[in-house]
C-alpha cells in the first residue's frame, strides 16, 4: 500500500493499518475492522491472563504501553528525533538512527493495538535492564502459550530492522506464536516461510 496508512476506527480507537515499508512485510494489509476489533479484544483477554499468571509466579510485570495513536508515535518519534539530532547526526543520518528504536508515525505496531511494552516493579525504565527481571525470565519462557511473541529478539536486529527491545511484545494468537517459539524465527523470517 504505497498510498500511506490506511485509519479504521474500532470503537473509539483509531487502528491504522500499515502497507509494505521500510520494514517489510505488514501483517495487517488485508484485515478488516471487525476483525482487528476481534483481535484487539483477544490480545487484551491473553495480556491479562499472561500478567495474572506472572504475578502468581513471583514476577512483577505491568504493561506500560500498548495501544498508540498514529499522534502519540508521531511525538515519540519526534522526541526520538530530538535527542539523535542533538548528538550532531546529520538530518539523514539522525532520522535512520531514531527509526532504529522508534517506529516511524503510520509504521509502529502499537498502532495496531497488538503490542505491548513491559516494565516492572524492580524496573521501571524501558530499557533492556528489564533483561534482568523474574518477569522477563517468565515471559521468555511463557509467553508464548498466551500468543505473546518478543518481536524484536537480540539477534535478529538485522532482520527486523530495530534495536534489541527485551520488553516489546506483540500478540500473534497462541498458533503462531508456538509455532514461532518452536522455529526460533522471528516473526519476519516466520512470515517469509509461510509465503514459500
Ligand atoms: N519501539 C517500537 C519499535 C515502536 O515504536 O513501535
Ligand atoms: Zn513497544
Amino acid at each position: 500500500n504505497a498510498s500511506g496508512p490506511m485509519m479504521y476506527s474500532v470503537d473509539g480507537f483509531r487502528i491504522t493499518v500499515t502497507g509494505r515499508g521500510a520494514h517489510g512485510a505488514s501483517p495487517h494489509s488485508s484485515i478488516d475492522p471487525i476483525n482487528i476489533a476481534v483481535h484487539v479484544y483477544l490480545a487484551l483477554e491473553a495480556l491479562i491472563a499472561l500478567l495474572v499468571d506472572c504475578r502468581e509466579a513471583g514476577g512483577k510485570p505491568y504493561a506500560c504501553s500498548a495501544y498508540r495513536s498514529y499522534e502519540t508515535q508521531a511525538a515519540l518519534f519526534e522526541d526520538k528525533l530530538g535527542r539523535v539530532r542533538a548528538t550532531g547526526l546529520d538530518e539523514s543520518l539522525a532520522y535512520i538512527e531514531a527509526a532504529r528504536s522508534v517506529a516511524r508515525p503510520g509504521t509502529s505496531e502499537h498502532q495496531s493495538g497488538l503490542c505491548v511494552d513491559f516494565m516492572s516493579d524492580a524496573q521501571s525504565t524501558l530499557d533492556n535492564g528489564f533483561e534482568g527481571t523474574m518477569g522477563f525470565r517468565w515471559l521468555s519462557e511463557n509467553a508464548y502459550k498466551y500468543g505473546f511473541i518478543l518481536r524484536y529478539p537480540k539477534d535478529k536486529t538485522d532482520v527486523t530492522s530495530y534495536d534489541y527491545e527485551s520488553w516489546h511484545y506483540r500478540f500473534v494468537g497462541r498458533y503462531h506464536a508456538t509455532a514461532i517459539a518452536e522455529s526460533g524465527l522471528c516473526f519476519e523470517e516466520y512470515l517469509n516461510s509461510m509465503e514459500k
